[in-house]
């Protein structure tokens, strides 16, 4: 009788290999179905048309997303033949510019659908053959929740994607609450000290997450919830885009060269009220949702018009997972477990942020909302390696990009899978980037603060 083995020693203690190859078929065939909402929901001339210079075509991200799995699961995990490695140039990311996408010599919708479900069905039997250990990339299935995370990754992007093209709404999902709960103080101290940042025993974290290390964080403050549309306005009406005190040098030139006088996809209408367009449909700003599209320098400009900064990387890691009792780092804000629904706005369940005090308990033990899911959150760090680094399994996901013109930005989107978020995953893009889900909240520095 075959005997369950069982993964010892991380955070998939006490789970089986057949739980985690279980793990893995959910994981895979839920990016499946939200990719086919994404590129089903379109048709052709949708699927092929480029709707902005700063996006593939949706059916590039299609078969991009069914070539990285034919490389890494069905040529590098399984040992078999490529199911089309004549097409590895075409859908490299690095060969090819986004803007020059178009252009390329790419697959049609049903040529990419077809790709995409052979690659599939050989991953199927790559999954059931595999004992998920004995290499770095088997181990702990970590080859399929990269896959799988790299799938849901491009499913956020082509959701990017649809809130730029223009054109009769085709995705309908129910709104985010739209009532909060309370959120009792609208700052929450942090205490000085040293915390554990990144992870060494999340089995499926991404390189640049690794590995854990300690960091020492002067006490700080950090805003209970993402900074609201109602905030944002306060801002905007307080003259905030005309006054360059607000501004850094960079993100001043950048707003007059670019023209922004509002966060991206709002609407005045001469009256006295803003709306926004989401995917197509245009609605009255909710005051109490976390603003969104905002690039980094609008971000800085708001927080310094509000007496604070953004918080840094480590800052905002240490609200997220440190636990004042034990000391310790949490995978999440609320501990340990997966995210669910009373827990994070996540998954493209709603197509939108959620207002502020909608998820109480999925806060930090300090109290700090929201940290996980509705909007991205920018932070002040540019994208470094960890002391102790190591690219794994392929330099171009992260180690091309340190030292880069990024900042990070964490914590997940409304957009997000939970499989691609946790209190370790960083995220980062150029800081005049705001076609992305991206909010943010602040931080302040604590007066007076003593050792
Ligand atoms: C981590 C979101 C910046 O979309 O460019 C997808 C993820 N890497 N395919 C991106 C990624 C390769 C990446 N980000
Ligand atoms: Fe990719």
């Amino acid at each position: 009788m075959p005997q369950p083995s069982v993964v010892v020693g991380d955070r998939l203690r006490g789970r089986s290999v057949d739980d985690t190859r279980e793990r893995i078929r959910a994981v895979l065939s839920r990016a499946r179905e939200r990719t086919e909402v994404l590129t089903d929901s379109v048709n052709d001339a949708d699927l092929m048309a480029q709707h902005s210079p700063l996006m593939s075509p949706l059916v590039w991200d299609l078969a991009h997303i069914g070539n990285q799995e034919d490389l890494w699961l069905v040529r590098d995990v399984g040992g078999r033949d490529g199911v089309r490695s004549d097409l590895d140039d075409i859908y490299d990311a690095f060969q090819n510019a986004r803007v020059d996408r178009p252009a390329l010599p790419l697959l049609g919708p049903d040529e990419a659908r077809s790709y995409v479900r052979t690659v599939r069905d050989s991953t199927w039997e790559v999954l059931d053959a595999s004992t998920l250990s004995g290499n770095p990339l088997e181990e702990q299935g970590f080859a399929f929740g990269m896959i799988a995370q790299h799938e849901q990754q491009h499913a956020e992007t082509m959701l990017a994607t649809h809130q730029l093209r223009v054109g009769d709404p085709v995705l309908s999902a129910p709104h985010a609450p739209r009532i909060g709960g309370t959120v009792t103080d609208d700052e929450v101290v942090i205490p000085g000290g040293e915390f554990t940042m990144g992870t060494s025993d999340e089995p499926w974290a991404l390189d640049n997450e690794r590995p854990a290390h300690k960091v020492n964080v002067p006490a700080f403050s950090i805003d209970a919830t993402p900074v609201t549309n109602e905030q944002f306005l306060a801002f905007m009406t307080d003259g905030g885009y005309e006054r360059p005190e607000f501004w850094s040098e960079r993100g001043w030139e950048h707003r007059r060269e670019a023209g922004l006088v509002a966060p991206q996809f709002w609407e005045y209408d001469g009256c006295g009220t803003w709306w926004r367009d989401r995917f197509g449909v245009v609605e009255p700003l909710h005051l109490q949702e976390p603003v969104v599209h905002v690039c980094y320098f609008e971000a800085e400009a708001y927080a310094r018009w509000a007496g604070k900064r953004l918080p840094t990387e480590a800052e905002w890691e240490k609200a997220a997972r440190w636990d004042p009792i034990s000391g310790r780092s949490r995978r999440f804000p609320w501990g340990e477990a997966e995210p669910d629904e009373s827990l994070a706005n996540l998954g493209q369940r709603f197509l939108g942020p959620a207002v502020v005090g909608s998820y109480p308990t999925g806060s930090s033990p300090l109290g700090v909302h929201q940290l996980i899911g509705d909007v991205w959150e920018w932070t002040s760090s540019s994208f470094e390696p960890y002391p102790g680094f190591t690219a794994f399994p392929y330099r171009e996901y992260s180690e091309v990009f340190f030292g880069g013109d990024y900042r990070v930005l964490r914590g997940g989107s409304f957009g997000t899978d939970p499989v691609a978020c946790r209190g370790t995953f960083r995220n980062w893009d150029h800081p005049i980037r705001r076609q992305i889900f991206s909010g943010f909240r602040c931080a302040r520095d604590i007066a007076g603060d003593r050792p």
